[in-house]
């Protein structure tokens, strides 16, 4: 196994109207490791979102570092975490913006084109890609003709097309039902066994985290707790 994402000592504050500090984050120390689907938990106010956004290069810490694959992000510039974003890593949030005018096929083959891949190669992975995630059949359906799990796959789909190293997940299952949540689970663990992928979501739902490899735990801003769930053993192989 090999630690492809690290936070050392990460804080982060906000100043808010009235001069006040809030401390965000607070020494957040952790680990993920490659080929795993790590989940952040806690309640809302707790600190998911702002670590989750330093994570993935989208956000600054004020103390510490975050290294991905032995590099240290927090050091980069705005054009090189640009393009660190756009090559090897994936986002997917709460709300799905997908683009509403564009068909499922159309939003991931516009995704692989603003990734720079070629156009020649951009149908078939787009209708792999949709495949992948059980909308075969509805790929040349607009956003609105399709249920929030559907949207979210296409969501997720559009993510994984230019095969990064690192998806980042926001609350995905938020907006979805129980069970529908839970396909959305089954799919990260099935991306992360078979697609060579590492996943790090945000969530506040108990029933999500226990198809998580890791789950640390955020208070006020701090981790509680690591807690690592026996599913996949260290060859890599799923129990
Ligand atoms: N841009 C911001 N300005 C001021 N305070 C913020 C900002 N973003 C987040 N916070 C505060 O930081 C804390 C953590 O927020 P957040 O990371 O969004 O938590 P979560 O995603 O767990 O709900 C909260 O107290 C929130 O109000
Ligand atoms: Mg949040």
């Amino acid at each position: 196994m090999s630690v492809i994402l690290r936070a050392d000592n990460v804080s982060k504050k906000f100043v808010i109207g009235d001069g006040s500090v809030v401390n965000a984050l607070s020494d957040i120390n952790l680990e993920v490791e490659s080929n795993r689907l790590v989940c952040l938990r806690g309640r809302s106010g707790s600190g998911k979102t702002t670590l989750i956004n330093i994570l993935g290069a989208l956000d600054k810490p004020d103390g510490g570092s975050v290294f991905f694959g032995g590099r240290n992000i927090t050091e980069l510039g705005p054009a090189e975490c640009d393009k660190l974003r756009r090559h090897e890593m994936a986002f997917v949030f709460q709300s799905v913006a997908l683009i509403s005018t564009m068909t499922a096929y159309e939003n991931v083959e516009f995704a692989l084109r603003l990734a720079g891949v070629p156009i020649k190669q951009r149908s078939a992975r787009a209708k792999e890609c949709l495949t992948r995630v059980g909308l075969e059949k509805r790929m040349y359906h607009r956003p609105g003709e399709l249920s929030g799990g559907e949207q979210q796959r296409v969501a997720i789909a559009r993510a994984v097309c230019h095969r990064p190293k690192i998806v980042f997940a926001d609350e995905p299952t938020a907006a979805l039902d129980t069970p529908t949540g839970l396909a959305v689970l089954k799919l990260f663990r099935d991306l992360v066994r078979d697609d060579d992928l590492t996943i790090v979501m945000t969530t506040h739902d108990e029933t999500m985290m226990e198809l998580a490899d890791t789950v640390y735990a955020l208070e006020d801003g701090k981790i509680a707790s690591a807690v690592k769930n026996d599913i996949t053993p260290s060859d890599g192989s799923q129990a």
